[in-house]
């Protein structure tokens, strides 16, 4: 494949964000979206008039199915006064916003737009879990997994149970990844769950105490994991503390010309490479212990950058459920297939780590508003590489390169985003 380059430089030089969670019926992802922009202009160090902004791409999932409404981009559009700016929506599903993200960084790299916002929003929670857990699965295939009854949980619990048949992974690596997701969400305002698990442990304590049980008896955060009755299954080998939350919210970045990024702020995040790629659904796949498209989106962003995994200092990564992370962090090449799982029992991940990982607490436990995620995670970057996470920033002093990685469904889409701090 011919090495691919971006027709002139694109930076980010603004983030927002809503906090992700529950809100009430009446608040529309437009309205939530609108929220989100508001706090991306108090991000902009130097300010920005409104009219600078050339088009909206906006990553949404299924507002028509969440919210009885399809023609998003336009309505938000019009809700913060930039009609008659053009306005697209992006439909890839949980990768939405990061393909959203893509497509304006290649809008601007062509010279046709100079400033473009990006972003995405989802309000999930209108309906019931069984009824959401319906619309999800209309991204699977239609030909063979949705007519076998194939869900989320359960396409990924199949590539958990591939990745433990493989390589020896156990339930207990899956376990890490959540609490040292919930630990960083716990650090983190914005997050659904701002609680780590020892956060929730002692919460569920309380409540058996004043119930007049007795006091639940857990050793540690991986014996609370193990309580069926606190952690029941969801698909096997997956439980609840594997899965990422159903919930609303929206997200999104300012990103421009190169060489106009310092009009805007004298700390731009400058987009270095993007890649995008595919797969096929479950049953046409040759392992089902990998993602299949990562590889290749990693490597078209990788080679655009002219870095290799080893360079990245911090990652944003896809962790719809537990598994999710590890394929990710051995699809992006940060370590061997099967091995993934050491680095995150010694900790290299976590905010103390070399490579921190997911420092917002991740779609686990930040949480995953489909339409969202994507931009969720350039903000997370923007902040970390800034050195402005506040509790939750990474220790190592040296984050110039951020990597973030969106992936639509069970790996069918697959979106690398590499930025650099110059
Ligand atoms: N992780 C940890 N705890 C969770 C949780 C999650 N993902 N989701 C809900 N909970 C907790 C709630 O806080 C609540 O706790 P409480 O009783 O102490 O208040 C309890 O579990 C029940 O919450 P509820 O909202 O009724 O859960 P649910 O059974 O309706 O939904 C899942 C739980 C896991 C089925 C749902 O979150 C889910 O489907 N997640 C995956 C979403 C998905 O597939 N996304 C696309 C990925 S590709």
């Amino acid at each position: 494949m011919r090495k691919r380059r971006l027709g002139r430089g694109v930076a980010v030089v603004g983030v927002g964000m809503t906090k992700f969670g529950a809100y009430p019926k009446e608040v529309r992802s437009s309205d939530l979206f609108v929220e989100s922009f508001l706090d991306l202009k108090s991000s902009v160090d130097r300010g920005f008039s409104d009219e600078d902004i050339d088009a909206l791409y906006l990553g949404n999932f299924s507002s028509d199915s969440f919210e009885g409404q399809v023609h998003l981009a336009a309505d938000v559009v019009s809700r913060l006064g930039l009609a008659p700016k053009p306005a697209v929506r992006v439909e890839n599903a949980c990768a939405s916003s990061g393909v959203a993200f893509r497509e304006g960084v290649i809008a601007i790299a062509s010279g046709i737009y100079d400033v473009v916002l990006v972003g995405g929003a989802e309000k999930m929670t209108n309906l019931e879990t069984s009824e959401v857990t319906r619309v999800l699965g209309l991204a699977l295939d239609p030909l063979c997994e949705m007519p076998s009854g194939q869900t989320f949980p359960g396409a990924f619990a199949t590539m958990a149970t591939a990745h433990m048949a493989k390589y020896g992974t156990t339930p207990e690596d899956l376990m890490r990844v959540a609490i040292k997701n919930h630990r960083n969400a716990s650090l983190n305002p914005k997050a659904h769950f701002n609680a780590s698990i020892k956060d929730i442990m002692k919460r569920r304590a309380e409540s058996s105490i004043k119930k007049g049980l007795p006091p639940p008896q857990w050793k540690d955060e991986m014996d609370f994991l193990h309580d069926t009755g606190q952690n029941p299954y969801v698909a096997y080998p997956l439980r609840l503390f594997d899965c990422s939350t159903v919930c609303d919210g929206a997200s999104c970045a300012l990103i421009v010309a190169e060489e106009m990024a310092r009009e805007f702020t004298d700390e731009p995040l400058y987009v270095i490479g993007t890649g995008q790629a595919s797969d096929n659904p479950l049953q046409e796949r040759l392992d089902l212990a990998s993602f299949g498209g990562t590889p290749i989106a990693a490597r078209e962003a990788y080679e655009m950058a002219d870095v290799s995994p080893r360079d990245v200092k911090i990652a944003e990564v896809h962790d719809c459920f537990t598994i999710a992370e590890i394929l990710s962090m051995e699809g992006l090449g940060f370590y061997e297939p099967g091995k993934a799982v050491h680095a995150l029992k010694a900790g290299e991940t976590s905010l103390e780590g070399k490579l921190p990982i997911n420092t917002d607490g991740g779609l686990k436990a930040k949480g995953h508003p489909i339409g969202a995620t994507g931009t969720g995670m350039v903000v997370e970057l923007f902040k970390q590489m800034r050195e402005e996470a506040g509790e939750r920033q990474a220790k190592r002093k040296d984050l110039e390169l951020g990597l973030m990685l969106n992936i639509g469904a069970h790996g069918t889409t697959a979106v690398v985003n590499i930025f650099q701090r110059r």
